[in-house]
């Protein structure tokens, strides 16, 4: 199979950075699906995994956490998924990557395809609904009661800011206050189903009282932890809840939360295949019912982005762009080249 590697240490628009090579098509075992990649989606992990790979690599790493594709063969432990099946999934940071046309993954953080979607519409979702997922009622756990409470999303646009709008307004009810700082930000959060926008770029508890709110119940930290922490900290609610999924640069205070009994939480999407904790199958479970929100058409999808063939130049042109930082919704890669 001919899937595109990382070489490591080079540049991005070092011509050899990424590379089309030669692998053989691996055969499962365990819980493992044998997946043909069908469409790939590309996410900030992806770039920051190829800032990190100073050594050269050989063979070339295979990159890439997000996929929708066809299951061709199953391990002799699998029992949910049969070749024939559609699925999506982002798999794990610890084994190689979906850049690639077959791909090993463990069925228990893999999820049926929504059946109303493309390879490529689907393809958009899994790496960003596991986190946006996970944040809302795994890490905060906030109560799918539609108890009208608050929360402020901060990076309103970007991947994973597009499915949390739509499952914190439909699945758990909030009022949802969005961050962007563009025209076409704003209206893109508007559509998803958040109720105001503000920028992230001014004063972030000045402009929620500008719209009427004193606090916000809950905050979400999609961008920049650094910047945003001190505004979630200084909008939260008494006894609120903050989940940022960004790394800090420098070190978070804590004590801004003291005096609310206020709490601050990590949530990272690979930690649960990373140790394979004993509740894995909730990946399995929560993109099960990521495909049935979509299907009954209560969310949609993020994709914004279409490019066509899975090829070095155009994981090259989805890289560059999302290094920018200004991404709106989802990119996605379809279709590999005939050989
Ligand atoms: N822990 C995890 O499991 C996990 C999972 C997924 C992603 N992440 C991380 O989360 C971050 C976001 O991922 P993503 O896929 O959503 O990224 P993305 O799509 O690249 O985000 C782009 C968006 O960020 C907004 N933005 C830029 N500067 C901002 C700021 N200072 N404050 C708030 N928003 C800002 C932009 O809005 P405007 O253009 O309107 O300014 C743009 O729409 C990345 O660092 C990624 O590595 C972590």
């Amino acid at each position: 199979m001919n899937a595109i590697g990382y070489t490591g240490g080079k540049p991005l628009n070092d011509p050899d950075a990424f590379v089309q090579f030669e692998q053989e098509t691996p055969s499962p075992s365990g819980r493992d699906l044998l997946v043909e990649v069908r469409a790939i989606s590309v996410n900030p992990v992806d770039t920051k995994v190829r800032e990190k790979t100073s050594e050269p690599q050989n063979p070339p790493l295979i990159l890439g956490w997000d996929a929708a594709g066809k299951v061709i063969s199953v391990g002799p432990e699998a029992e949910l998924f049969k070749p024939g099946d559609k699925v999506f999934y982002a798999g794990s940071i610890n084994r190689p990557g979906s850049n690639s046309p077959f791909q090993l993954v463990d069925e228990r953080i893999v999820g049926s395809m929504p059946k109303t979607l493309s390879f490529e519409e689907a393809a958009a979702l899994p790496l960003t609904s596991i986190t946006a997922w996970e944040a809302l009622f795994d890490r905060l756990r906030i109560p799918k009661n539609k108890s009208g409470k608050s929360i402020l999303v901060l990076g309103g646009a970007g991947g994973v800011g597009s499915i949390a709008i739509q499952l914190a307004n439909k699945v758990a009810g909030l009022k949802v206050i969005a961050t962007a700082s563009r025209p076409e930000t704003k209206k893109w959060c508007h559509d998803l189903g958040a109720h105001h926008v503000v920028n992230h770029h001014e004063n972030i508890p000045n402009q929620l009282n500008e719209i009427g709110f004193e606090t916000i119940d809950y905050a979400l930290i999609f961008n920049d932890t650094d910047k945003n922490y001190p505004s979630a900290a200084e909008a939260i609610a008494p006894q609120g809840k903050i989940c940022s999924i960004v790394e800090n640069q420098s070190s978070l205070d804590m004590g801004l939360l003291k005096s609310k009994s206020a709490s601050f939480h990590w949530e990272f999407m690979f930690t649960r295949p990373m140790f394979k904790t004993p509740d894995m199958i909730e990946q399995h479970l929560l993109l099960n019912e990521i495909a049935r929100l979509i299907d009954t058409k209560t969310i949609k999808t993020t994709v914004n982005q279409i490019m066509s063939p899975i090829n070095v130049e155009n994981l090259r042109k989805a890289h560059d762009t999302l290094e920018k930082g200004r991404t709106i919704g989802k990119i996605v890669l379809k279709d590999w080249p005939s050989t």
